[in-house]
């Protein structure tokens, strides 16, 4: 895998851009604005947002201004957990679309799994939730569909519906590859697309990252983001520094060998955000 391939393919058949910018934490305004912005200018084609982010119509407003055509642009979006239930989710879906200015999703996520510690339902809560999402898909509102943070056992009755998920959405970075959810995924033809490929960041001072990083000539965050590629998984690298928003796409130059994938792959916990699905109190 020297060269990136542009796109992996969902199960549905659609292309989706092999790294999207991740907008959580960037700032309602002219900073989640700018960022997707330059993003689109320098190369980007797949911007990932949500509706808990805020930041929607800003996200929208910097696809806009790109100029780049619409077509061009692989945009996702996800359903917040206040807005769980059959009928919810069509009205969320409908603010999600009219925020971001746009008249279709390319992908859709219930951004988490409703859960056991909160709900006895949580199983129908999930199934209610996602036959909605289903139902705007196969009116073509949304391109593909999907979920994010799920664990294997969120999964699970999904995947007896008649249109299972394109995507999950999880945390996934060095020293947190969450390998049982990432295997179930493979195994059940799901993409994993990985939130946080740096960590929040908080990897990119990690000594064996670095060193590795180094020998590489290039830094942590460029080896954290093609370590992802080269696990399969999507990376959906956040910044809104436009030196970082293009270095984080600058991935051909090298390649990750298998003994280094395998150090990075065993490397123990070196932080992250600490959300566990099972145990989410929001
Ligand atoms: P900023 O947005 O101020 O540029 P993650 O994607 O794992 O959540 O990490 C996002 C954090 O990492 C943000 O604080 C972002 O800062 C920072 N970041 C993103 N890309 C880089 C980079 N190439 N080098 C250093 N920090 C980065």
């Amino acid at each position: 895998m020297n060269k990136i391939p542009e796109n992996f393919t969902l199960a549905n058949g659609v292309q989706i851009p092999v790294i999207g910018l991740g907008t959580w934490q960037s700032a309602e305004g002219d900073s989640a604005a700018g960022a997707v912005k330059t993003a689109l200018l320098r190369g980007y084609r797949h911007i990932d947002t949500a509706a808990i982010y805020g930041n929607e119509k800003s996200v929208g407003r910097g696809i806009r201004e790109s100029g780049i055509s619409r077509k061009e642009i692989f945009v996702t979006s996800k359903l917040w957990n206040s807005d769980r239930g059959y009928e919810s989710a069509f009205a969320a879906f409908e603010k999600t679309l009219a925020d971001l200015g746009l008249d279709y999703l390319d992908l859709y996520l219930i951004h988490w799994p409703a859960n056991s510690r909160q709900f006895d339902k949580w199983k129908q809560i999930n199934l209610d939730t996602w036959r909605a999402v289903t139902e705007l898909y196969q009116a073509g509102r949304i391109r593909a569909i999907g979920v994010s943070n799920f664990l294997p056992h969120h999964l699970e009755p999904l995947l007896e519906t008649q249109v299972p998920p394109m995507v999950d959405q999880i945390e996934f970075h060095p020293g947190f590859m969450q390998k049982r959810t990432a295997d179930y995924c493979r195994d059940h033809g799901i993409l994993v697309e990985a939130w946080s490929p740096l960590g929040t960041g908080k990897l990119l001072k990690n000594p064996l990252l670095n060193d590795l990083a180094e020998r590489y000539g290039v830094s942590a965050a460029r080896l954290c983001i093609r370590w992802c590629l080269q696990n399969g998984a999507l990376p959906l690298p956040k910044s809104v520094t436009e030196s970082r928003i293009c270095e984080n796409i600058d991935l051909d130059g090298f390649e990750i060998t298998p003994e280094d994938m395998r150090r990075i792959n065993e490397m123990g916990y070196a932080g992250g955000s600490g959300l566990d699905p099972d145990t989410v109190d929001f």
